[in-house]
């Protein structure tokens, strides 16, 4: 997969990308990632990117042509075949809220394009007739949306085949498997009084994975209730929801 960032602050992708799990994907060569400067698309002489808006009102929206001749500079590089595969996504705070199963749609894209958003926002025509995927990482106002672009690119990122060792590892996940993880514990089983729950030691593999499943279910009844919808319940986890006090009218 090749993932095209187009920002006004190159420099800011200069450590995120080089590192851990990414890092690894990059130099095998799983995953190609290019950072375009918007600013070397403007075509006046004092390079401007932005301008007022009409009509009025605060702060500098993105002007359209610097995008436009990047993104299409990419995407008249594709073949046919790789355009039909492609997403020119931007990253601003009224777009789609992310989540993990439009990170795993995105992940088996062959290309990428993520226009980084700033100032009061883009030309509307940038939204209108350049762009596939209006994201949003979540309901609050970043400075730009160029730690949104790094976060989908990680979220991608570890989900193509082979960068992520083992992929239980990925289908464990929380959110993935429509629940929150469980609590996890490594040694020592004594830290500072604090004790590793019993079951996990005892080596009762059934004890272990339902004390999991319980947690998971706990968890997600209490932090975010609203993943319960959509899970995948057996009905022992909504025997055990019930006992918990939850009544959902979609699933009881
Ligand atoms: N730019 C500013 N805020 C943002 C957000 N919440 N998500 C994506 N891009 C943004």
């Amino acid at each position: 997969m090749r993932i095209h960032i187009l920002t006004i602050f190159p420099d800011m992708f200069n450590g995120p990308f080089q590192h851990s799990i990414v890092q690894r994907a990059v130099n095998a060569g799983i995953i190609d990632i290019k950072i375009h400067d918007i600013r070397k698309y403007a075509s006046d002489k004092h390079n401007s990117v932005d301008d007022y808006q009409f009509g009025g009102g605060p702060g500098m929206i993105m002007m359209p042509q610097p995008i436009f001749d990047n993104v299409e500079g990419i995407l008249a590089e594709l073949t046919q075949l790789e355009l039909a595969s492609t997403r020119v996504i931007l990253t601003s705070p009224q777009g789609k809220l992310l989540n993990q199963k439009t990170v795993k749609l995105f992940s088996k894209q062959s290309n990428i394009v993520i226009i980084c958003g700033h100032y009061e926002g883009v030309d509307e025509r940038v939204r209108e007739h350049l762009i596939t995927d209006d994201v949003s990482i979540g309901d609050y106002v970043l400075t730009g949306g160029e730690i949104a672009a790094m976060v989908l690119t990680d979220a991608m990122t570890r989900l193509i085949p082979g960068v992520v060792g083992t992929e239980a590892s990925i289908e464990g996940d929380s959110i993935t498997s429509g629940l929150l993880q469980h609590p996890i514990f490594t040694r020592s089983n004594t830290f500072r009084d604090w004790n590793v729950p019993e079951v996990l030691l005892s080596g009762n593999h059934g004890k272990i994975e339902q004390w999991r499943r319980r947690q998971s279910l706990d968890r997600t009844l209490r932090n975010r209730p609203d993943l319960l919808v959509e899970a995948n319940l057996t009905e022992d986890d909504r025997a055990y929801l019930r006992s918990l006090g939850y009544r959902d009218a979609n699933y009881s």
